[in-house]
């Protein structure tokens, strides 16, 4: 699903050079957003849906607007619990920091509840919660405004918890240290991020081989950037997991480098951490490499973990090069030329 704005630039290639990797592999492309409002008179039709449910998973452009319904589908309609984010430093990227070489973590955020779906109204509905007087400030019923509710259910906290300790116990084959973190502000809303600690603190407890650390999450920005080296696994709600997938990607060098993948029960989708990049539409400029690294990572899930491996060496390999670069890695490389110096990189590594 190729998505809004720019994204198409980004997902068609990609598509391209994963059908080089693995033959095999059946795409369908279908529709969303403006092109499916032009064809079928809706920007998610029935079409669309049946096309994702019908497949193994789903690559995701990303959504400016219009194919936001596929993306609230392909969430809370296939159950994608957790986010996974690596945050991880390729030699070559255009890092604003001196020690970029100490950036090799993941983020694991809640993709479900939080913030998420939006629950908003009117502050006047908050009547019965006036009552409550623990913070010294009873909510301003009388005032006019409006509230946001943060809804955290046990499952979901413990769900991605698990996640989190299995991704670091995975890591921990490959030599990381097998250190989950968590990022809360505990202090503040006790009864979701105080439970949200309490369910991690209880979770890596049954896992012997890891360590835990935890941070209010405010401070725990401060980390990202001033000490990346002590982060491994970094578990951190949908809120603050969005915003700091933002922040950890301008430390390697900007979100035209960033993946993710999201992952339920029976059902996986990816999708760069970059939205639909609506400024650089339309001029074959924007860097595909967050997408090519999602798509990496769609075939290790996919099964072809040798094919992923080959892609992300081939990335690897121009940016250590560093002849063949997109704008927002000081280069002056078209989407479309970025893309062919990594296809002709794996066509000579054969
Ligand atoms: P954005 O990520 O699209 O862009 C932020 C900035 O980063 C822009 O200057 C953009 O040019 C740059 N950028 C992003 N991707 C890039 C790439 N691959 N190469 C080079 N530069 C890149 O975020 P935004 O501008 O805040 O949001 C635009 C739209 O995208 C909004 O509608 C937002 O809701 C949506 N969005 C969607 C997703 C998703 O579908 N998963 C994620 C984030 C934002
Ligand atoms: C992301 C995006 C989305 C989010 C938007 C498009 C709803 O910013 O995937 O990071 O907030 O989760
Ligand atoms: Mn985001």
């Amino acid at each position: 699903m190729a998505g809004d704005d720019a994204a198409p630039e980004v997902m068609l290639p990609t598509v391209e050079l994963l059908r080089l990797l693995a033959p095999d592999i059946h795409f369908v492309e279908a529709p969303s957003g403006r092109e499916a409002v032009a064809h079928y008179g809706e920007a998610f039709p029935a079409e669309t849906r049946a096309a994702i449910d019908a497949a193994d998973c789903t690559l995701f452009g990303a959504s400016g607007g219009p194919s936001r319904p596929v993306l609230w589908y392909l969430r809370w309609g296939k159950d994608t619990f957790v986010n996974i984010r690596p945050v991880r430093w390729y030699p070559g990227y255009r890092s604003p920091m001196q020690h970029p070489e100490r950036i090799d973590y993941v983020i694991v955020r809640d993709n479900l509840e939080g913030m998420y779906p939006p629950r908003e109204g009117d502050i006047s509905e908050l009547t019965a919660l006036a009552s409550s007087r623990t913070w010294w400030q009873a909510a301003p019923v009388e005032k006019q405004g409006a509230y946001a509710l943060r809804v955290c259910t046990d499952e979901q906290m413990r769900r991605v918890a698990i996640a989190a300790c299995e991704l670091a116990v995975n890591r921990q084959a490959s030599g990381y240290p097998g250190r989950v973190t968590l990022g809360a502000k505990y202090s503040i809303q006790p009864r979701t991020d105080g439970r949200f600690r309490a369910i991690v603190q209880e979770t890596v407890r049954t896992y012997k081989s890891l360590s835990y650390q935890e941070f209010l999450v405010d401070d725990l920005a401060r980390r990202l950037v001033a000490a990346p080296e002590t982060l491994d696994v970094v578990v951190l709600s949908n809120e603050h997991g969005d915003i700091l997938a933002d922040v950890a990607s301008g430390t390697i060098g900007g979100l035209g480098l960033s993946p993710s993948a999201c992952y339920g029960e029976h059902y996986a989708y990816f999708e760069p951490v970059h939205g639909s990049a609506p400024d650089l539409a339309g001029q074959d400029k924007i860097n595909p490499t967050a997408m090519l690294l999602s798509g990496a990572m769609m075939l290790r899930y996919l099964g072809y973990g040798e094919q992923a491996r080959r892609l992300e060496e081939a990335i690897g390999q121009v940016y250590h090069d560093g002849k063949v670069l997109t704008v927002d890695q000081d280069g002056n490389a078209s989407t479309g030329e970025f893309v062919e110096v990594v296809r002709r990189r794996l066509l000579d590594a054969g």
